[in-house]
């Protein structure tokens, strides 16, 4: 399979399988050995690489990143920070200046998402950062270097989004290959019954770095512009599939500032860069931080075959561990959620604060009206073999007093809608203890007790 990019400010075009990763192809192909493997799947930032196109520049990792997945855009490595004349990066300089690097395999993954962070003008770097692991050096001489150098003006060749501008304007873009509608994507199904969509890859990616799958044949989501982005109207929130949750993020910010926060703690910038709410929900994945947020808000999701369009509620989507209601020639096209008011909490709770999956997340929309609810959908992940509603629970609240006794009443019927599971992420017991106590602290938080483990003051 043929892709075009630019590689470092310079035209590529690469011919390899569809399932081998950048990483593996800047090592071997082009001897580009800056950029490290660490983990392989998604976890440590060592390979992290600047990717850049029409919506701008993101760090992203290497190792799970497809070659097709680059079609059409810029990547810069850690070999192309520095400029063309060898003057070092403004963070380049800063790491030296403040003893950022011990042994250094780290370096390179963090020089590059510092170097994407400058350009961006971002400068929280706890959460820039998160995704990078260093096992010496200690983090603080890194931040401190990223704060050195966030003042510093861009160096002149990192704006690959004007390379990028230049080669369309004299004709120089590439055009992807089909599928690149949704139609197209349709026939595509119907026609490779036992074919793999690929969106952000950051799961697919590790079924090929870890499982070594051979995957068949695959379509890539990024080639079809319809299935991204996000539209609000007075009437709905419509999410295209591919839409990654970095760009959800921004997006539902304004409307639901408590999935952004949810949103905040997936992963980390490069997974997040990468991965889409479609994949997030065809997965069908128990643990996934997504769907327990959609259901609370009352998403409906929508399925598009060569047979038409099919909606149906987002739960009902989840049948049980492993089986989702999708026809082997459907796809996700999209999830809509109904504008209303924002009475939406959302609670994760894993072992790491950045970059873990959740032992339990729970989501909950709860509408008082003088202080009775009104209506109420929770919704919880980590607690049965799917994404799921608590009947139960949601019975004890509903025209009863927004109160303590009233949340307690509802804690207790949270034991008749769940019997969780232990593992190597929480026994059954906690997990219950904890989605029940994720109840009560919304209440708290309604009453305006801080319980958010940032906010809490000295
Ligand atoms: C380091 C790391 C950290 C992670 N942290 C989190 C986390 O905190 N929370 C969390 O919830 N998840 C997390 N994940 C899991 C993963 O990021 C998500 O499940 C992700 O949303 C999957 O989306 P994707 O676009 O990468 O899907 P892909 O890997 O491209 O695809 C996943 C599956 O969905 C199918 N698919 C994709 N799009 C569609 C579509 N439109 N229609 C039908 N099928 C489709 C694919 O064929 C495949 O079966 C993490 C993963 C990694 C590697
Ligand atoms: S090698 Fe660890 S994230 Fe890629
Ligand atoms: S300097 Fe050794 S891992 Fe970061």
């Amino acid at each position: 399979m043929h892709t075009t990019f630019l590689l470092n400010g310079r035209r590529v075009t690469a011919d390899t399988s569809p399932t081998t990763t950048l990483l593996d192809w800047l090592r071997e192909h082009q001897r580009l050995t800056g950029t490290k493997e660490g983990c392989n799947e998604g976890d440590c930032g060592a390979c992290s690489v600047i990717v850049t196109d029409e919506d701008g520049a993101r760090a992203l990792n290497a190792c799970i990143l497809f070659m097709p997945q680059l079609e059409g855009k810029a990547i810069r490595t850690v070999e192309g920070i520095a400029a063309p004349d060898g003057t070092l990066h403004p963070v380049q300089q800063a790491m030296i200046k403040h003893h950022g690097s011990q042994c250094g395999f780290c370096t390179p993954g963090f020089i590059t998402t510092m170097a994407c962070a400058h350009l961006n003008g971002a400068t929280d770097y706890d959460t820039q950062l998160a995704g990078n692991l260093c096992r010496c050096t200690g983090y603080a001489p890194i931040i401190r270097a990223a704060e050195d150098a966030s003042g510093a003006p861009i160096p002149e060749h990192m704006h690959d989004a004007t390379l990028l501008q230049a080669k369309k304007a004299t004709g120089e873009a590439t055009k992807a290959e089909p599928p690149t509608t949704p139609d197209d994507l349709a026939t595509w199904m119907d026609e490779n019954p036992d074919g793999t969509l690929i969106a952000g890859a950051t799961d697919v990616g590790l079924w090929v770095t870890k499982g070594f799958r051979e995957l068949g044949p695959v379509a890539f989501l990024n080639r079809i512009p319809a299935l991204s982005g996000v539209t609000v109207t007075d009437e709905e929130i419509r999410i295209g599939a591919a839409t990654t949750l970095s760009e959800l993020h921004s997006a539902i910010m304004p409307h639901h500032p408590s999935l952004a926060e949810l949103i905040r703690r997936y992963g980390s910038v490069q997974v997040r860069n990468a991965a889409t709410i479609g994949g997030n929900i065809a997965n069908g994945s128990p643990i996934g931080d997504g769907s327990p947020a959609l259901i609370a808000l009352g998403a409906i999701l929508h399925l598009r075959s060569v047979n038409g369009l099919r909606s149906l509620p987002l739960e009902d989507f989840f049948v049980e561990y492993g089986k989702q209601d999708r026809a082997k020639n459907e796809f996700v096209e999209s999830i809509t959620i109904p504008r209303q008011g924002d009475h939406l909490r959302c609670y994760k709770l894993s072992k790491r604060f950045d970059q873990d999956i959740s032992a339990v997340c729970g989501c909950f929309w709860i509408k008082t009206v003088d202080d009775v609810v009104l209506a109420a959908r929770l919704a919880f992940g980590g607690m049965a073999g799917t994404p799921k509603r608590s009947p139960h629970a949601e019975a004890a609240l509903i025209g009863r007093k927004w109160s303590e006794t009233g949340v307690a009443k509802a804690m207790t019927a949270l034991a008749h809608d769940f019997t969780p599971l232990s593992d190597m992420r929480a026994s059954a017991s906690y997990r219950m203890e904890a989605a029940q106590n994720m109840l009560l602290r919304a209440w708290l938080e309604d009453q305006g007790q801080v319980a958010n483990v940032l906010e809490v003051g000295p």
